[in-house]
């Protein structure tokens, strides 16, 4: 078994896009990426944060903006707007989950697409779905320039999914569908899960259960990519039962130091495209 090491492969990604910066800064354009953070939920706070220390360790400018939970929706839509005017900032993100007098869809489509670099603007989801990219989400792209650096192959490649989100699980199936993969999606009401993920010789977890995937449901040799983030007895634990699938998998992502990294890298890979786009 061989450790997908998502620090190790975002630091190299992270190397790149830096001198990316540097080349931009030179041209006068700083990319710039603008957070909004609804409320005090600690997970997301956490998360926000580390984006924003991945900003300024690759020199790019970032702007945090805090906001009561309190706050109404259109309060929320006109501090978008005003990012979506400001030509300084290249990428808006509105940190999820919202309060729930909030509607997620009227927020992520207040959003100027061309700084959506979440890729979660219903046009982005679309040419994603159509196989003409544009902004692509983090946690799918950081997978797929995982298993790009590790040189695995994706074409013909038997890819079961188990997760139908739209922020993870529809979009990377779909990206590697795009690589030319068999792919398969899994949800909770997929009868016999088990004998589907067998079947997989790449298996993305992106349910959001803790250890659903044990070491009976994948086959021997098979690359397994552990998306989940769930906090058991104050602990964080993904989707895989890590210590029991080691022993068959061929190649898995820790939790932490998988997945993780390589989404708030993308974050930043996103950012830096859109201000390129400002130069064209
Ligand atoms: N909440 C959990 N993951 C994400 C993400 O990738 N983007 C945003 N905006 N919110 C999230």
């Amino acid at each position: 078994m061989e450790l997908l090491n998502g620090k190790e492969i975002s630091g190299q990604k992270r190397e790149e896009l830096s001198a990316e910066i540097k080349m931009l800064k030179e041209d006068g354009i700083t990319p710039g990426l603008a957070v909004i953070l609804v409320g005090d939920h600690p997970a997301s706070r956490s998360y926000v944060l580390s984006k924003q220390r991945t900003c300024k360790e690759l020199g790019m400018h970032s702007i945090l903006t805090e906001l009561p939970d309190t706050i109404s929706e259109d309060e929320l839509l006109s501090a978008i707007e005003t990012f979506n005017r400001d030509h300084d900032v290249d990428g808006i993100l509105v940190q999820l989950p919202l309060p729930s007098h909030i509607s997620e869809r009227k927020v992520i489509e207040a959003i100027a697409p061309h700084k959506d670099v979440d890729g979660f603007h219903p046009l982005n989801a679309g040419k994603l779905a159509t196989g003409e990219p544009t902004f692509v989400p983090c946690t799918p792209l950081g997978i797929l320039e995982m298993l790009k650096t590790k040189d695995i192959s994706i074409r013909g490649k038997q890819v079961v999914v188990v997760g139908r989100s739209n922020i993870v699980g529809k979009p990377v199936g779909q990206l590697l569908l795009s690589e030319d993969a068999t792919v398969t999606y899994c949800h909770s009401k997929t009868e016999n899960l088990a004998a589907h993920t067998k079947q997989a010789d790449i298996l993305i977890a992106a349910a959001g259960r803790a250890k659903l995937v044990s070491k009976e449901m994948v086959k021997e040799g098979a690359i397994v990519i552990d998306v989940g983030m769930n906090k058991v007895d104050g602990k964080l634990c993904g989707d895989v039962d890590f210590e029991a699938v080691k022993e068959v998998a061929g190649m898995i992502t820790p939790v932490p130091g998988g997945v993780g990294p390589m989404t708030i890298t993308m974050l930043m890979n996103n950012t830096v495209l859109s201000a390129k786009r400002r130069k064209a």
